[in-house]
């Protein structure tokens, strides 16, 4: 994963990079380390620990220069120490190298390099960047040729940045499956893994294509093909809603995130009707439709699934990215694979993406960035309009897919409107839900923090926001959480319930709700403690989160938001972190 910074302009870079490094840990936050260009010296800091905690040990806010580059880190290849933390350099200390990506024949390219005098201070696969660039610059070569004649020897992922003394005043960066933008702002220019670390400065950007190279410097921004030749690209301006990258007042992001929802469903639903219904045509029309994704955007997905078969009469699969390859011999012209994707740039889900359209498949994607990786590759793109979303755990942008969901479904039966007019008509019920739940849920997390188990049930369409609810207790409180249909509870997880274990059940007053109350009976008949997130009271409820009342196909969206905030006040009641949760990345971009 980790996210790469480069800035070359007219102001200091220090200050610029710590800002943005800042925006980019979402990416990773084991380690941090900057590298800037100055007086004739090439001047690095770099530790673990996160970019806060290694500013305050080596002030890299601190450093001279107008051009540098900079790092944070999700540890791959070698532990999180201060000798694997980026920037990596040469051997003579005159060129440094941020990377984002594996090089997965760097063991190789290491004995070689050794072989041939190299000496290495980390274990990471990155560090084979800067000496295979030491070997091209010691021939007197610029350093894009340099960077042109290395980036070929290298499998299989890569966005990197370098800078060097031998050849000063430039930032040279490539890309290979992973992104790197620039962003452009006459005299002070960037170049980043997402443009959320510049998005405050310039809302101009350029999309590096694969294999492209990019040569920044204060005045210019140019690119060049694989072989050199220059290439003329045009910039696209990002939405507004990029520039606001900070906590507005609000704790953590996560609360910030989870308190914007209804103005997201507002936002999500200015979708062009159109382009909706062909596309609800396509899925109809497709011999299989695959929905494919990782984590939150998997459950979104499973919601989906239930509103294609409920509304559109449209069977589909919601396959895990990361296993969608063992499918793929089943995959043809015929196939319609719905890649879904907050970031755009999950590993599992690109690649899931690409082995498809290989074989032949429609790729539809729906994305929050327009200008990822796998926007770029699809046939067809819906973007979510949620704006930036930092917390690692994801809660606007899972709104958003259900609306996106919810508005392709109705297109199939030719409702787009319908649909966007009921979701229009959500956004002070999802406010209501919001305001009604945040005080009792603080107080409900403190009185269940030191419980070591949870399960969440529910049936049919809600089956996935169990999920959803447990996937977000575990990402950001650590405690062991298991999302189950509620049929399928005295399958074996029965066995697990004792006196008190607190079992959340999601029980509005639709179809669902008199199996799922006998099944939540169930439990309580072996103690369990039973948490209802319904609409409608009953006895047997130990604690009721009260939901409103809304059209039965809409009540994922209403159910999923106390789970959330659920999620959230335990993690702060157990003194974690919400928005940096431990071992995880926001975006994962490697397999
Ligand atoms: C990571 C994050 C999850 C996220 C998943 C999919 O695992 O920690 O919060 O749901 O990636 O991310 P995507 O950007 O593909 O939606």
């Amino acid at each position: 994963m980790c996210g790469i910074i480069g800035y070359c302009g007219k102001k200091l870079a220090a200050p610029i990079l710590f800002e943005a490094l800042k925006c980019l840990e979402y990416r990773g936050y084991d380690s941090a380390g900057m590298a800037t260009l100055y007086d004739g010296q090439l001047l690095v800091e770099k530790d673990a620990g996160k970019i806060d905690e290694v500013n305050q040990k080596h002030n890299l806010e601190a450093l001279p220069g107008n051009m540098a580059i900079g790092h944070t880190r999700w540890a791959t290849h070698g532990g999180a120490t201060q000798a694997n933390a980026h920037p990596h350099m040469d051997c003579h200390s005159r060129l440094a190298v941020v990377h984002n990506g594996i090089i997965e024949n760097y063991q190789t390219l290491r004995h070689e390099l050794i072989k041939r005098g190299h000496h290495f201070n980390s274990e990471t696969d990155t560090e084979v960047i800067p000496h295979l660039l030491e070997e091209e610059m010691q021939n007197g070569c610029a350093l894009e040729q340099a960077v042109l004649t290395v980036a070929p020897k290298l499998k299989e992922s890569y966005a990197f940045l370098a800078l060097s003394l031998d050849d000063p005043g430039k930032i040279v960066g490539t890309r290979k499956n992973n992104p790197l933008l620039a962003g452009i702002d006459g005299d002070n220019n960037y170049v980043s893994s997402d443009a959320l670390a510049f998005s405050k400065h310039t809302r101009r950007l350029i999309t590096l294509g694969h294999t492209e190279v990019v040569v920044l410097s204060s005045d210019r921004v140019e690119f060049l093909d694989a072989e050199g030749n220059k290439l003329v690209k045009q910039a696209i301006e990002l939405d507004e809603s990029w520039a606001d990258n900070g906590k507005n007042g609000y704790p953590t992001f996560m609360l910030k995130e989870i308190m914007e929802e209804p103005e997201v469903i507002n936002k999500t639903v200015q979708q062009d009707e159109r382009k909706f219904t062909e596309m609800a045509l396509d899925i109809l029309r497709a011999r299989q439709v695959i929905i494919a994704a990782c984590g939150t955007s998997r459950y979104a997905a499973l919601v989906g699934r239930y509103l294609f078969s409920k509304i559109g009469r449209k069977f589909c699969d919601v396959v895990m990215a990361s296993e969608f390859s063992y499918f793929a011999d089943s995959v043809d012209k015929n196939t319609l694979v719905i890649a879904v994707s907050q970031s755009g740039e999950t590993a599992d889900v690109v690649e899931g993406a690409k082995t498809a359209k290989a074989a032949g498949a429609e790729i539809m994607s729906i994305v929050n960035r327009p200008n990822s990786t796998l926007a770029d590759l699809s046939h067809q793109v819906i973007c979510l309009k949620c704006g930036p979303e930092v917390s690692v755990a994801a809660t606007k942008a899972f709104i958003s897919q259900l609306a996106i969901f919810y508005l392709l479904s109705f297109s199939m039966v030719n409702s787009f409107s319908k649909a966007a007019n009921q979701l229009g008509d959500m956004c002070s019920r999802v406010s209501k839900t919001l305001n009604c739940n945040n005080g009792r849920l603080y107080e409900l997390s403190h009185q269940l923090k030191d419980r070591s188990d949870f399960y969440y049930i529910a049936r049919g369409i809600n089956f996935a926001i169990a999920s959803e609810g447990a996937l977000k207790l575990k990402e950001i409180s650590y405690i062991h959480a298991e999302g189950m249909p509620a049929g399928e509870l005295k399958h074996g997880t029965l066995a697990l319930i004792e006196q008190g274990t607190p079992v959340v059940v999601i029980c509005p007053a639709d179809y669902t709700y008199d199996e799922t109350l006998n099944n939540a009976i169930e439990a309580k008949s072996r103690g369990a403690y039973i948490i209802a997130v319904s609409d409608r009271e009953s006895e047997i409820y130990d604690y009721w989160i009260k939901i409103p009342r809304v059209d039965e196909i809409i009540y994922p969206m209403v159910a999923v938001i106390p789970l959330q905030l659920l999620a959230y006040h335990m993690a702060i009641s157990r003194g974690c972190d919400p928005d940096k949760p431990r071992n995880l990345a926001k975006s994962v971009t490697v397999k």
